[in-house]
């Protein structure tokens, strides 16, 4: 069987602006190769390289993807510190080739309880490639989709008591401003892997009309095909926002 063109969509149909993936399922392509969990998370950056090279190609404006959740620091201190070490050696050693690729990055979450280590490369990283204009990356670290919500309620409420805000003003567009993800298109396309159908306190608040998109591929074997089987599925859907079938 010959291999479909990658992108081979990309004649007919613009990508979706905006990708948001939760990558899961590292844990149990290690298992299934008598690995330990460590293999599967470092395996899953591989697969982060091939989906950001192909979204920067294919036009995609943004990419989000769910590196760690805020739950996530539940799992054993064994976990969260082989983690925090990927991130930090990713933070190290990728941000020279993501400028290659002349990729902007931001990173969401709250990035309080990371090593100062990994927060001043963090902070560095998005410095180093703040004037790139190709694909924005969004990694979130530490998020929550009701943490971010919080934040945004957060800051709102110190406008209002300062009086910058008038809280009569208040309303979705204004607190979406305040929000992570405020600077970038609106989600388009959520996507999660490994079969799990739920959302599990990533964006909230973002994916009130995002087509969603669940495969059973675990994340370590997520490829640049099932990336276009998704994007393929998205363009299948008819988005009506509320209205009907064909009206404008
Ligand atoms: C996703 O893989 C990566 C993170 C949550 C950090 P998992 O570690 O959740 O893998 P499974 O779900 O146990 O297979
Ligand atoms: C969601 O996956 C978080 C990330 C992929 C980063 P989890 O594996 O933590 O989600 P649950 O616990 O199965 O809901
Ligand atoms: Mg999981």
């Amino acid at each position: 069987m010959t291999e479909k063109k990658l992108g081979s969509f990309k004649d007919e149909k613009l990508p979706p602006q905006h990708i948001a993936i939760i990558m899961d399922g590292n844990g149990r392509w290690a298992k299934s190769k008598h690995l330990p969990r460590s293999s599967g998370h470092q395996k899953g950056v591989q697969s982060v390289r091939k989906i950001v090279k192909h979204c920067g190609q294919l036009g995609v404006n943004t990419l989000t993807l769910f590196a760690f959740s805020s739950e996530n620091l539940n799992r054993s201190s064994e976990e969260v510190g082989l983690l925090f070490k990927l991130f930090l050696t990713v933070l190290k050693n990728e941000t020279t080739k993501l400028n290659d690729n002349n990729i902007k990055l931001k990173i969401i979450g709250d990035l309080s309880v990371f090593t100062p280590e990994i927060q001043r490369l963090a902070i560095d990283a998005e410095k180093q490639l703040k004037n790139n204009n190709g694909l924005n990356l969004v990694i979130a670290a530490n998020y929550g989709g009701q943490w971010d919500i919080a934040e945004s309620a957060k800051k709102i409420a110190i406008k209002s008591v300062n009086g910058e805000i008038d809280p009569e003003k208040i309303d979705a567009s204004l607190f979406h401003a305040h929000s992570s993800l405020a600077d970038f298109p609106k989600v388009d396309l959520l996507i999660r892997t490994s079969g799990e159908l739920r959302i599990s306190n990533f964006l909230l608040w973002e994916i009130a009309y995002s087509e969603l998109y669940f495969c059973n591929t675990l994340w370590p074997n997520f490829d640049e095909h099932e990336l276009d089987a998704a994007i393929e599925a998205f363009h299948l859907r008819e988005r009506r926002f509320g209205k009907r079938n064909g009206e404008k």
